[in-house]
């Protein structure tokens, strides 16, 4: 036998190396408190079916808090040799209240302990997560109704497109996000299902009544199969899924926000407290809170694979294979929370640059289509319409000017039923006004959409 929890069998002490090489509690120390949230509702469980007597259910209640609290202060002494969370705060229970401690693991394993505690750790995490993206939303909302009138080029392939409104783009990260946030949520209802109770993998022998463990523990209700219930670990995949195409949306805005912030887009300001300097380079003001959330991407989009590699070839039931769910779960949680603070904090404090954007609206022929189709509502063909813009779209870049910089008769050089009416169309905002229907870039519309989002955001 040997000093380990489980050393009944064994004839010589765990190898130094091997002890370091299989310990967990480096890592899953973090899942001390819902471990113990865990414990607490067993054991009241146990309790309450007379596996437990009431007294030794408050020893072990009564001791678990004062660990937690040894935890909390720093005083806690994490032992390599007691393996993992689990271990190290079992011991200590039987050390502080002794022989009742050990009757804590009745009907129980780690195998769904440790599922457990990942589900409420897991839990508590993404309603952070939410409550995050929701203020992230919240600006973002706010930002786009303010700026519902101001007139920025709208892009294909990154070049000239239509004009838009800043607040129709800016709502449109907006959608991302409110479908990030749907994930999340349809997500959650699948982490809170409890495995507690499945013990190593086929349930236990005692008399255990996993509807008040589920209940105590806030759980919709006990899993169906234990089998299942120690193994699989598919609702962190889901989660990392997730959170992966969050950091995908929040990767293209950053994108936008870097390339916006540079002296030849020059659409945006970034407030110095966002940017940080070059030590070589006195001018530079570099966007690194986009850039690094950019780059952090790829880090958690590497979890979500590392999740589902570790997966794919287990047997059931439990395998040590799924100690190496932590790290990259963690990692994934705590990338998304920096990111997503970042990103709360500073939305509110882009600086737009107004006259910047509507210069660079006018420049590219933003407002072709609308000479097209206002040859189209005068009888053309689109086709024929589309080709006599072209037209003047190719005298406007050897002349150097845009549609609404030519005269009414240079334009009827192209089509005879060009009238004087034609201005209004080729203005800015007689374009993005005339796109007024639900989804369309019109000021009105955006304004109507930002009140929409907000019903929805309100209503969580
Ligand atoms: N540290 C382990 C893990 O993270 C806890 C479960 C260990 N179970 C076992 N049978 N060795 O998965």
């Amino acid at each position: 036998t040997t000093d380990k929890p489980w050393g009944g069998r064994f004839s010589e002490p765990t190898d130094a190396f091997v002890e370091r090489f299989t310990a967990s509690v480096d890592f899953d120390k973090r899942l001390y408190f819902h471990d113990i949230q865990g414990s607490m509702a067993h054991a009241t469980m146990l309790a309450e079916v007379g596996v437990l007597t009431d007294a030794e259910k408050e020893q072990i209640i009564a001791g678990l808090t004062e660990i937690r609290e040894e935890i909390e202060a720093g005083a806690f002494a994490w032992s390599v040799k007691l393996e993992d969370v689990h271990m190290n705060i079992e011991a200590r229970l039987t050390s502080k209240i002794g022989i009742t401690g050990k009757k804590l693991h009745t009907g129980r394993s780690r195998n769904d302990q440790v599922a457990t505690d990942i589900r409420l750790y897991l839990r508590d995490e993404i309603d952070v997560i939410c409550a995050e993206l929701s203020r992230l939303q919240t600006g973002l909302i706010a930002l786009a109704e303010q700026e519902a009138d101001t007139i920025m080029p709208g892009f294909t392939h990154l070049q000239t497109a239509q004009p838009v409104t800043f607040g129709h783009h800016l709502l449109a990260w907006n959608e991302m996000l409110e479908r990030d946030f749907g994930r999340i949520q349809d997500c959650r209802k699948r982490v809170n299902i409890m495995p507690l109770g499945a013990a190593a993998l086929a349930g236990t022998t005692y008399p255990i009544d996993r509807t008040i463990t589920a209940k105590l523990l806030n759980f919709t209700c006990p899993s169906e199969n234990s089998l299942d219930s120690v193994s699989d670990r598919d609702f962190a995949i889901e989660f990392s899924a997730a959170a992966s195409l969050l950091m995908t949306h929040l990767s293209r805005f950053s994108e936008e926000l870097i390339l916006w912030t540079s002296a030849q887009f020059n659409f945006i300001d970034l407030p110095d407290r966002f940017c940080t300097g070059s030590s070589i380079m006195p001018q530079k003001k570099n966007p690194d809170v986009p850039e690094l959330v950019r780059g952090k991407t790829g880090r958690v989009t590497g979890h979500l694979i590392s999740l589902l590699t570790l997966m794919k070839a287990q047997p059931l039931a439990y395998n040590k294979d799924n100690q190496e769910d932590k790290e990259p779960l963690f990692d994934v949680i705590d990338t998304l929370k920096g990111c997503l603070k970042a990103y709360a904090d500073m939305v509110p404090a882009i600086e737009p640059k107004r006259d910047s954007m509507r210069e660079a609206a006018k420049r590219g022929f933003s407002t072709a289509t609308d000479l097209a189709d206002y040859l189209v509502v005068k009888g053309m063909p689109f086709r024929d319409a589309h080709e006599v813009v072209g037209k003047a779209v190719g005298y406007g870049v050897q002349t150097g000017k845009d549609l609404s910089d030519m005269t009414l008769q240079e334009l009827q050089q192209f089509s005879d039923i060009i009238a004087d009416d034609v201005f209004d169309v080729l203005t800015l905002e007689g374009s993005v006004n005339a796109r007024d229907h639900i989804g369309g870039t019109a000021p009105a519309q955006v304004r109507q959409a930002a009140q929409r989002a907000r019903t929805k955001l309100t209503a969580r």
